[in-house]
């Protein structure tokens, strides 16, 4: 179809179902696909790893994501779900080729869009027909425009590629749930017709935001920059509770509750993780950095989530003494429960942190199959308690808040629970004589009245006078 007129707009197919390309049978590019084709579009999905490829073929499902294999299953039996490697047999009939790869961050934390640019070029380079490009990997704004031009380098004569910006939002764990009932869905595109397109392809009925591709870019970096921040924040009140000697669970109930703070990613922890949390935090900074803008509330944020995930390791070699040569049972390696992926995991970082201090650690998930360095690998939660002086939840997995300390007493040779995740029943260990560390949540302190600042701030006047130096508080209650 060489020769198409240059103005994609001008040559749109405007009816549903549409012959869609996916690039990448990850996370995204897997569920999007799986879901586009049970929307009714016919979908060709191309991945380069020839492992993935190959249990695709076969109908197995690389990655675990609950309803996927069923509607991957429901995909290739209707027909309307391929797999292959071939661009250009995926691009046949299809206006629409969604980008779903990988962008890592590169080891100064700035994103490498390498493999998306590779992949853009791919498809720009055999397409024999105008295309529309949406990139629904997270991408720091200008990329869009920035992949157009790389595009506009290998395109044939007459071929239009225009580039759109349509991220993704969906949660691991709910990957499906999430992309067939989004909260919103997000096109930035340059031309209006290009972007009803797009539109018209997701679930009927949803919200939909249209903007610029730069805004579109942004609205992704600037929403997990929000959540790392609330996650952050839940961890710097829970720091402070764990001092004051009260419990983040109900300040944090008491605060989420407020509609306009709301109730979600208010929960303390090991710090955030996970392949985008962290790598949309340094994206991000990246991204201010880049215009000279000042970010210093992401920036606070993952700062607060370096401590978050140290201190765990704080308690812990707080109540053993010292980690070298303890035994230490590991529950838990995923990033988050529900998932058996391990990029950034808490968990993993927790138990090498763990391992750099000496210590023999046994760590047990029930999903994660990751490779570890260091550590042994047992299939059960019990047998990596058999023998332990501490035990750690790291991930919240169900099955660990049911161990009880009477099934885990008998295994372990010590008595230290610490639960990082805050599903374990800690009361329950510590009437049964364990030491049970949480987070947030401390034993009331009896302040002394001469450091307990409320009892000098109930007696100190105000003199108005300029709050520096000496006049701050904490010369006057060392005075
Ligand atoms: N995982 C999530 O929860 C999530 C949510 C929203 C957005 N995102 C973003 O979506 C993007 C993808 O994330 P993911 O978790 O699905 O990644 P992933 O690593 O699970 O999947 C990427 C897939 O793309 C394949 N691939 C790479 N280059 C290719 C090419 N040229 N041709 C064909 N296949 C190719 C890889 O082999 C891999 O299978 C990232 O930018 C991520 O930040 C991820």
């Amino acid at each position: 179809m060489t020769g198409q007129p240059a103005s994609f707009a001008e040559d749109l197919p405007a009816e549903r179902p549409q012959r869609i390309c996916v690039v990448g049978a990850g996370y995204v590019g897997l569920t999007a696909a799986a879901c586009f084709a049970h929307l009714g579009h016919y979908v060709h999905c191309i991945e380069s790893d020839p492992a993935r490829l190959g249990m695709l073929a076969k109908g197995e499902i690389p990655i675990h994501e609950p309803g996927l294999a069923e509607l991957v299953q429901e995909g290739m039996s209707s027909g309307r779900l391929r797999f292959g490697n071939d661009p250009a047999e995926a691009l046949e009939g299809a206006a629409v080729a969604f980008l779903c790869v990988g962008t890592p961050p590169r080891s100064d934390g700035e994103p490498n869009l390498t493999y998306l640019a590779e992949a853009a070029r791919q498809l720009a380079r055999v397409t024999d027909h105008s295309l529309a490009l949406v990139v629904k990997s997270t991408v720091p704004p200008g990329s869009c425009e920035a992949i157009e031009l790389v595009c506009d380098e290998v395109t044939a004569e007459g071929i239009s590629v225009s580039v759109v910006s349509s991220p993704e939002f969906l949660r691991e764990s709910k990957a499906v749930w999430d992309f067939l009932n989004p909260d919103r869905v997000v096109v930035g595109a340059a031309d209006a017709q290009v972007a009803d397109l797009v539109a018209s392809l997701y679930p009927p009925g949803v919200p939909v935001v249209r903007c610029d591709r730069r805004g579109a870019e942004l609205v992704k970096y600037a929403a997990n920059a929000f959540l790392a921040v609330k996650i952050s924040f839940a961890n710097e009140v829970a720091a402070l509770c764990e001092k004051l000697g009260t419990n983040s669970a109900t300040v944090l109930e008491g605060v989420g509750l407020d509609h306009r703070v709301g109730r979600e990613f208010l929960n303390p922890g090991p710090g955030y993780g996970g392949s985008c949390l962290p790598k949309d935090v340094s994206g991000f900074m990246a991204v201010g950095r880049s215009v000279h803008s000042p970010t210093p509330v992401v920036t606070a944020a993952a700062e607060m989530n370096l401590l978050a995930r140290r201190s765990v390791l704080d308690k812990l070699a707080g109540s053993l003494g010292t980690l070298e040569g303890r035994r230490i049972a590991l529950l838990g390696l995923a990033f988050k429960a529900g998932t058996d992926d391990t990029r950034d995991s808490p968990a993993i970082a927790l138990g090498k942190a763990l391992v750099g201090e000496g210590a023999h650690v046994v760590a047990y998930d029930p999903l994660a199959r990751v490779d570890l360095v260091g550590m042994e690998r047992v299939p059960s939660a019990l047998q990596a308690a058999r023998g332990a002086e501490a035990l750690v939840v790291a991930t919240a997995w169900e099955e660990f808040a049911e161990l009880g300390p009477q099934t885990l007493g008998e295994e372990m040779a010590g008595r230290v629970i610490c639960d990082a995740v805050g599903i374990v029943d800690l009361e329950s260990f510590s009437e049964a004589g364990f030491v049970s560390l949480g987070v947030g949540r401390g034993e009331p302190p009896s302040f002394h009245p001469v450091v307990w600042a409320p009892l000098r701030w109930a007696h100190t006047t105000d003199t108005c006078e300029p709050v520096t130096g000496a006049a701050n508080g904490n010369e006057a209650h060392a005075a």
